[in-house]
């Protein structure tokens, strides 16, 4: 998504708790991209972050983890670290972002899934996160109307997309060679999508083009969820 809103010419704080990752991807960017430490659970970075930013177009809430699972599997601390990332994260970012953004306008951008619209028996921490920032999406969507700020949020709803996530919960499976053949044969189009057909909703979900879209859910699954 960093390279997609460079490639527009926008300029872009990436933040991540991530650091040589940031780092490197500055380096790939140029002058258009600077990275600043945040870890999404903690409400002070999150402070410190948006200190070091003057007013924002737009925020894309997308720090997450998967937590492979079920019921009787997941226990409370993974749970609770599980919503802390994925849901307290997206809270805080949209909560705090918004001095930054109620006079100018933007738009704010939340990473949920199609695990955030439909489960699977294996996915409970992921299934409740990801659940959480579809409704949460739709009501501040409500809220900015309300108030008439000109702020729009909006989530994206991507089936399994081949980043490093995957690799992350294959590591967490007794057979990662079936679940990865059970996430492609869950997907109509008979393959797994591309981190830059992710960016492009983004970016336009960023753009003008998208000035009457708000509170809606953007699928892009590959026919995952017909
Ligand atoms: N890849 C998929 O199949 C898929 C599908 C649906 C939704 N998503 C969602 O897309 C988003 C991005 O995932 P991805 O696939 O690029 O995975 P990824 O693991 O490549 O990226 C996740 C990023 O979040 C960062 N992060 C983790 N904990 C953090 C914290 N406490 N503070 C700040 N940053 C933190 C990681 O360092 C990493 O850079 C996530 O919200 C994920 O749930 C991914």
């Amino acid at each position: 998504m960093a390279r997609a809103f460079v490639a527009e010419g926008a300029a872009v704080v990436i933040a991540d708790i991530d650091a040589a990752g940031g780092a490197a991807m500055v380096a790939e960017l140029g002058e258009a991209a600077r990275f600043v430490v945040l870890n999404v659970t903690k409400e002070q970075s999150w402070l410190d972050a948006f200190a070091t930013c003057g007013p924002l177009d737009v925020l894309v809430n997308n720090a997450g983890i998967t937590t492979l699972g079920s019921i009787e599997d997941v226990t409370l601390d993974q749970f609770r670290h599980e919503l802390d990332i994925d849901v307290l994260g997206v809270f805080m970012g949209t909560k705090h972002v918004l001095p930054l953004m109620k006079e100018k306008g933007g738009s704010i951008i939340n990473m949920s899934s199609l695990a955030g619209i439909r489960a699977t028996g294996t996915l409970v921490a992921y299934n409740a996160a990801k659940a959480a920032v579809t409704l949460m999406t739709k009501s501040c969507a409500l809220h900015f109307a309300a108030q008439g700020y000109p702020i729009r949020c909006n989530s994206i709803h991507p089936g399994a997309i081949h980043t490093p996530i995957i690799d992350k919960v294959l590591a967490q499976s007794d057979d990662p060679d079936a679940l990865y053949a059970s996430f492609v044969a869950s997907h109509p189009i008979g393959r797994l999508g591309k981190p830059e057909e992710i960016a492009a909703i983004a970016v336009y979900l960023a753009s003008d083009e998208s000035l009457f879209a708000t509170g809606a859910e953007f699928r892009i699954d590959g026919g995952a969820s017909i």
